[in-house]
């Protein structure tokens, strides 16, 4: 391709991704498959590799991320990024409505009218758009100076890279800029997706934390990967400095921002709270969280005037929803050994229900919390569900404790394999020590192995492994694929057929790949993530066993605790025992070498296709040039090398016969690979 088509192909595939973008997440009435939508990426990814010069600024290639900040730049804020003033109770949001009211009387002004917005429960960051293309991203930080993350920013599909401006320039004259400001948040789907990816022990415990801590990542392409959205609720820049806060949502929308669009318009308290009760019911049904709602005044002329506290501006105020609590007794706790050694302690309740489920467990978390929530087995208890996270026991009802109740006593012993336990200094934490020959621990990391996201070991579940490592069939996952049909057979429930399932199960795992062998290993901290960071920085075991803690810790994203935790896997000799049965079966102990040629028969040519072939398709054809040395363009010129032209072959062969081009048949074609 030249470079005038390149620049003319370039742009007409940014616009069509853009109005895909928009589809999918403004208006959610996507019209092309995700595949496709790929496709279009990666082709206009392509032209700006070969012609750099061609990139820009707003492109939607840079959404795909690749740069990897060392340290964030700091950023003062223009002007201070306020927080809010909260509430719990609609009393106080009335007493704000009057007392905004009386500060509009005095300044002459008549009843005013508030907007109700969702609150959405995420990281408040900054945006700046200078001539209308976004130019720099921030956080909150401490309200005055926060981050420069605008790498990480552009990776989040609906944050605009441009803004579209409605009927013209809305902003004055060249220079003019425009800041947005909103939340970032992690919708509940995905943020449900990325901590099954997570290593148990490195799971966020709610979307706001997972987003706060994607936000800070200095490796963008994996930020781009954990998909997360943008909301706009604040709009500065305008020409029309008085346009009414409900006006700004609008023109947000308009200029291609996700609002949420579940604003509304109201007058005086009666309006307020009823939006408010409205949404405590129907906020659980959003893809998202919201944990509140906010009221802002909407004649923006009149923010200024009211003007702020140290903290919280005037004009505007925060109700939050109390989280959901019910009342139960907690009937037992039970101590779980996780395949780390970890020992936590799960209550178990009297069912009851909480919004929309009944619960009948709850995490403990570990013995510091049970000494702080001061609770005793037989206690009446409170618990609590904000949003997606699992129900905990959040206070004991101490009134009403029944006689005979009975203390939680730390175990001294593992339940699993009576090996004493060990609280190592600083953690909260108590641990099984023995590793190797604990049931529990055995079981946990054989699981984590055999699960969906690792090797995806099919029918290989919870009872199976129960009875093959009770047995003593089988230690770690190294073991398993020394198992054969009969042994397989003279189990519980497992008849020729379910065996022969098994090991094939077992034989199709051992093609999962490098990476995915590296999660499965289930070392401390190393989730998917990190396995992928880890297969590029050391692409073989034995490299990485080699690598040292300081230069893993120089990978990004690794840093010093993961690179600690791998340095300490690897010194156990029942690891080191258990790769060399991995190796022995055949597992991919290092990352799959380049494809190498079949041939070099195309080695220097470029070749191009046109017109129908009747044997191959044109992917399967192109493939099959690269695997002989040869490249595969699209527009022809006098460097092309060969054109392959099936029937129905129009300009393109024209074209090659006047430069004096090779032109090939489908035949000759064939003969040449
Ligand atoms: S307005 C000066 N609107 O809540 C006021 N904030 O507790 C600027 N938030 O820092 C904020 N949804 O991170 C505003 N619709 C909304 C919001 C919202 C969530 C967050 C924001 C803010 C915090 C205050």
């Amino acid at each position: 391709m030249d470079k005038a088509k390149a620049k003319q192909e370039a742009e007409r595939l940014r616009e069509e991704i853009n109005r895909h973008n928009r589809l999918y997440y403004v208006e959610a009435r996507p019209v092309i498959s995700d595949f496709e939508f790929d496709r279009l990426l990666e082709r206009l990814v392509g032209i700006e590799r070969e012609f750099p010069d061609l990139a820009t600024p707003d492109s939607p290639s840079q959404r795909v991320g690749g740069e990897i900040t060392r340290e964030f730049p700091p950023v003062i804020h223009r002007e201070p990024m306020l927080s809010l003033a909260n509430t719990y109770s609609v009393e106080e949001v009335a007493d704000f409505c009057r007392r905004v009211e009386k500060l509009v009387e005095a300044e002459g002004g008549k009843a005013p009218e508030f907007v109700a917005e969702l609150k959405f429960d995420g990281v408040a960051v900054s945006l700046l758009y200078r001539d209308g293309i976004l130019v720099r991203g921030s956080t909150r930080g401490d309200g005055t100076r926060g981050d420069d993350i605008t790498v990480n920013l552009r990776t989040i599909p609906t944050v605009p890279l441009s803004i579209v401006m409605p009927g013209g320039p809305l902003f004055g004259s060249a220079g003019s800029e425009i800041e947005v400001r909103g939340e970032v948040f992690m919708r509940k789907e995905d943020f449900g997706k990325l901590n099954e990816d997570r290593p148990e022990e490195d799971r966020f415990a709610n979307p706001r934390n997972a987003t706060a801590g994607t936000l800070k990542l200095q490796d963008s392409s994996e930020v781009a990967r954990r998909k997360m959205s943008f909301v706009a609720y604040f709009l500065k820049g305008l020409e029309d400095e008085a346009m009414p806060q409900l006006r700004r949502l609008q023109q947000l929308e308009s200029m291609g921002f996700m609002t949420g669009r579940n604003y509304r318009l109201c007058r005086g308290v009666e309006e307020i709270s009823g939006f408010i009760g409205e949404w405590s019911e129907k906020r659980w049904a959003l893809p998202y969280e919201t944990d509140g709602v906010v009221l802002k005044l909407n004649d923006v002329s009149l923010w200024d005037r009211l003007g702020a506290t140290a903290k919280s501006p005037r004009w505007a105020i925060a109700y939050k929803y109390a989280a959901q609590q019910a009342r139960t007794v907690l009937r037992d706790v039970v101590f779980q050994v996780g395949r780390l050694g970890t020992i936590t302690p799960v209550a178990e309740l009297v069912p009851v229900r909480l919004a929309g489920s009944t619960v009948s467990r709850s995490t403990l978390h570990n013995f510091d919390e049970i000494d702080r929530l001061g609770v005793r087995i037989g206690d009446h208890v409170t618990i609590e569900k904000s949003g997606e996270v699992i129900p905990k026991v959040v206070a004991v009802v101490l009134d009403e404790r029944p006689p005979g109740t009975v203390a939680i006593d730390v175990p001294e012993v593992c339940p699993a394999c009576g090996a004493s336990l060990v609280r190592p200094e600083g953690e909260v934490s108590f641990y099984c020590p023995d590793e190797s020959g604990c049931p529990a621990q055995k079981r946990g990391r054989i699981l984590h192995f055999a699960s969906r996201n690792a090797m995806d070991i099919q029918n290989l579940g919870e009872s199976l492994v129960a009875q093959l490592v009770d047995r003593g069939m089988i230690d770690d996952p190294g073991d398993l694929y020394r198992l054969t049909g009969e042994q397989l057979e003279s189990l519980e429930r497992m008849g020729a057929k379910s065996a022969g399932n098994l090991l094939e199960a077992l034989a199709e795992s051992r093609k999962r790949g490098y990476e995915r062998l590296l999660y499965a290993l289930g070392i401390r901290h190393v989730g998917r993530a990190t396995a992928r960071e880890l297969a590029q920085a050391c692409p073989s075991l034995e490299r990485l066993r080699e690598t040292g803690e300081e230069e893993l810790a120089a990978v990004p994203d690794i840093g010093p605790v993961i690179a600690r935790s791998i340095r300490e896997y690897f010194a156990r000799p029942w690891v080191n025992d258990m790769i060399a049965r991995l190796a022995e079966a055949g597992l991919p102990l290092q990352a799959e070498a380049p494809k190498s040629l079949v041939n070099r028969n195309f080695e220097g040519l470029s070749v191009i296709f046109t017109g129908g072939l009747e044997r191959y398709d044109r992917q399967a054809a192109s493939e099959l040039v690269l695997e002989r040395g040869g490249r595969v363009v699209t527009s022809v010129s006098k460097k092309t090398g060969l054109v392959v032209a099936g029937s129905d072959a129009g300009s393109k062969l024209d074209k090659a016969r006047k430069l004096g081009v090779r032109v090939i048949g489908e035949d000759e074609f064939e003969a040449m690979l």
